[in-house]
């Protein structure tokens, strides 16, 4: 049997993304290995979000090469993305999960039990029968990682995950994702917060207007950053 092909290393090179007369992406280079967690960091509109649709193959780069596992076309199958804003069905959250797993291939006489295992992952097995649309917005995020874990995804693109929930809500759905990570997932996370980039972070791609600042290890990152604008933004300066 043929082994699967892996959708990593995920290489940029030189990618540009122009849409009109506007340059969203300028010459990214960047190679983003298999591992511990990458997180994108950097200020509104910078281009975070825009990153993480091209590493999902949701948009196709203006110019330059964006390559798979050293393929430039490859089917998004292995990957799966969570955006800021959940889009929930108009069923159950159990019904959620399980037309991920149909979507994702899952024979339907696995489906119960593996809705069930994803939905005790996330801690949402009390509210299964619960209609999705009522869930609380902490509560709408995990069951959106239900659903992209549901695709057993070898890459998880997550557009600030915990962008809108409070402390103990972060904590679960960081505590989620730490554990994908720790299974072989690799994760690719755009994030706001310094903590959260200490708390998960192997690496840190820092973004400032479609270009890419930094890219280091995240303890080089928060404690030496190399450039000016990095160093400002870890003192929680406004990066502009
Ligand atoms: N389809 C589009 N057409 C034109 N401009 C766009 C389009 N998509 C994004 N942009 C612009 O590209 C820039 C980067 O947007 P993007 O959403 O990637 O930034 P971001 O870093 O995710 O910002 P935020 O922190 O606010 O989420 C912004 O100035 C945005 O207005
Ligand atoms: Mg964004």
């Amino acid at each position: 049997m043929r082994a699967a092909q892996s959708d990593l290393p995920l290489v940029f090179d030189d990618v540009s993304l122009i849409v009109g007369a506007t340059t969203i992406l300028q010459r990214v280079n960047l190679t983003i290995g298999p591992h511990a967690p990458t997180v994108i960091v950097g200020p509104n509109g910078s281009g975070k979000t825009s990153l993480l649709r091209l590493c999902m193959g949701l948009t196709v780069p203006s110019a330059g090469t964006l390559t798979w596992g050293g393929r430039t076309l490859s089917p998004k199958t292995r990957r799966a993305i969570l955006f800021q804003k959940p889009v929930m069905l108009r069923r159950s959250v159990a019904a959620n999960v399980a037309y991920g797993l149909a979507r994702a291939g899952c024979p339907r006489r696995f489906r119960a039990a593996r809705t069930e295992d994803l939905l005790d992952r996330v801690g949402l097995l009390d509210l299964a029968a619960r209609p999705a649309r009522h869930l609380s917005g902490g509560e709408q995020q995990r069951l959106a990682l239900a659903r992209a874990l549901a695709r057993q995804p070898e890459i998880l693109l997550l557009d600030e995950p915990t962008a809108s929930l409070d402390p103990a809500a972060t904590r679960f759905v960081e505590e989620i994702i730490v554990a994908a990570a720790q299974s072989g997932t690799k994760v690719v996370m755009a994030s706001h917060h310094l903590g959260q980039v200490r708390r998960i972070a192997g690496d840190v791609v820092f973004l400032v207007r479609g270009r890419v600042c930094e890219h280091a290890v995240a303890s080089d990152f928060l404690d030496r950053p190399a450039t000016r604008q990095a160093a400002a933004f870890v003192r929680g300066e406004l990066v502009l």
